[in-house]
């Protein structure tokens, strides 16, 4: 089910969207700096666990209304939705608080550690007639846009295979949310997200998957690769970390060339598309002159260049700090009374977490919360 109109949002057509946050730690910081580059966008409230920390926040993002209580922000009656900034194995609880005290929410990733709960919350959100959407924000970066619209093309043929590489060297500490089990710690639901939502993207939900992790001194995985297979021969290779510095971007393959997204993968502003002079299927045509070519050594210059391949990059500016893109698609869905985007519904933010879960369970890691 993809976005009803919800006629209840129908006064977002012309005044500005009033936000509040729920969290104040780093990513709380860069989307209300995010919101800063969205004229239409009012960031009204910020809710803490402590009063200094709300008072800090807002103090840092002139933010009027601060609360010393999630359920006080929640029941804030001026503000129309809430971004969830908060550790992994507090979406689930945060976002159906929101949404219970009628509030549309924006939930940072990973929407939930495991289907059930993002099951929970997307059916209180449906009962409720709210809009919910995962702060996906790659989806939204506008190269990524640019990506499925040259795709479309066919500039590189059909997808037969993709890499994506993404990882960062944590400082080890065993009770931050990168390591700790009891916050969802590990590479898998910190940023593998972000690859196998590319993948999704570009080849849909995997039929089959295989995965190895390196599980670490906390329980969780510090390391994993991942190998998703589809349909037709399609495979997808993913690989991530918090325990070591990767390259951060991609290689789609296609069946006439391949496009690289650069560095960082899950906010790229450059493409590099490498096309084959003269595709597979023409070469085939002219197997003879082909083969003859390469029998003279004289020619081989020109059978090198028959085959070469042409490469160009293109550069997709990124206006703001990324987040406001995320933002601005929530703010266009309310004002449309949309009750989740079109282009990260809610159905496929489940399949990716039930995907997540399948690789979890071939490694035999579940954290405290599902014991
Ligand atoms: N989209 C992105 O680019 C991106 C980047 C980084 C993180 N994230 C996601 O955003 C979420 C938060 O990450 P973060 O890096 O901002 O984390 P963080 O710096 O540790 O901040 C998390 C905030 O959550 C609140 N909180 C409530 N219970 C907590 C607990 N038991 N331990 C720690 N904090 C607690 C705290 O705010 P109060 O003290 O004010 O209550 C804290 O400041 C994660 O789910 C992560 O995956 C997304």
């Amino acid at each position: 089910m993809t976005g009803d109109a919800n006629p209840g949002h129908e006064r977002h057509m012309t005044e500005k969207i009033r936000w509040g946050i729920l969290g104040t730690g780093r990513i709380a910081g860069a989307f209300a700096q995010g919101l800063k580059f969205l004229p239409d966008a009012n960031l009204k409230a910020v809710g803490s666990r402590t009063h200094a920390a709300a008072d800090h926040f807002g103090n840092l993002y002139d933010i009027p209304r601060r609360h010393a209580s999630y359920e006080a922000l929640a029941a804030d009656p001026d503000i129309d939705v809430v971004y969830i900034a908060t550790p992994h194995t507090l979406h689930h609880d945060n976002t159906i608080l929101c949404l219970e005290a009628g509030k549309a929410v924006l939930c940072e990733k990973p929407f939930a550690i495991n289907k059930t709960q993002s099951e929970n919350m997307i059916a209180v959100a449906r009962r409720k007639g709210l809009f919910l959407m995962e702060a996906m924000w790659t989806r939204y970066i506008p190269a990524v846009i640019e990506l499925q619209k040259l795709l479309s093309l066919d500039v590189i043929g059909d997808i037969r295979m993709m890499e994506a590489n993404i990882g960062f060297c944590a400082k080890y500490d065993p009770s931050n949310r990168f390591f700790n089990p009891e916050l969802g710690g590990g590479s898998l639901l910190d940023i593998g997200v972000y690859p196998i939502a590319l993948s999704y993207l570009l080849l849909g939900p995997p039929a089959r998957i295989t995965a190895m992790a390196d599980i670490g001194r906390t329980g969780v995985d510090e390391r994993a690769s991942v190998t998703f297979g589809y349909p037709e021969g399609r495979l997808a290779v993913l690989n991530f970390s918090v325990t070591t510095d990767m390259t951060n971007d991609a290689v789609i393959f296609g069946t006439k060339g391949w496009i690289r997204i650069h560095s960082p993968v899950h906010r790229p502003h450059r493409l590099t598309v490498t096309k084959k002079v003269i595709p597979d299927a023409a070469l085939s045509r002219l197997p003879e002159i082909v083969k003859r070519l390469s029998r003279i050594p004289v020619l081989t210059p020109i059978k090198n260049l028959l085959m070469s391949r042409r490469e160009g990059s293109l550069i997709f500016p990124i206006k703001g700090n990324g987040y406001n893109y995320e933002a601005a698609e929530v703010m266009g869905c309310l004002r449309k009374g949309k009750l989740e985007s079109a282009r990260m519904t809610l159905d496929e933010t489940r399949s990716i977490i039930d995907t997540m879960d399948q690789i979890r369970a071939l490694w035999g890691l579940k954290y405290p919360c599902e014991h």
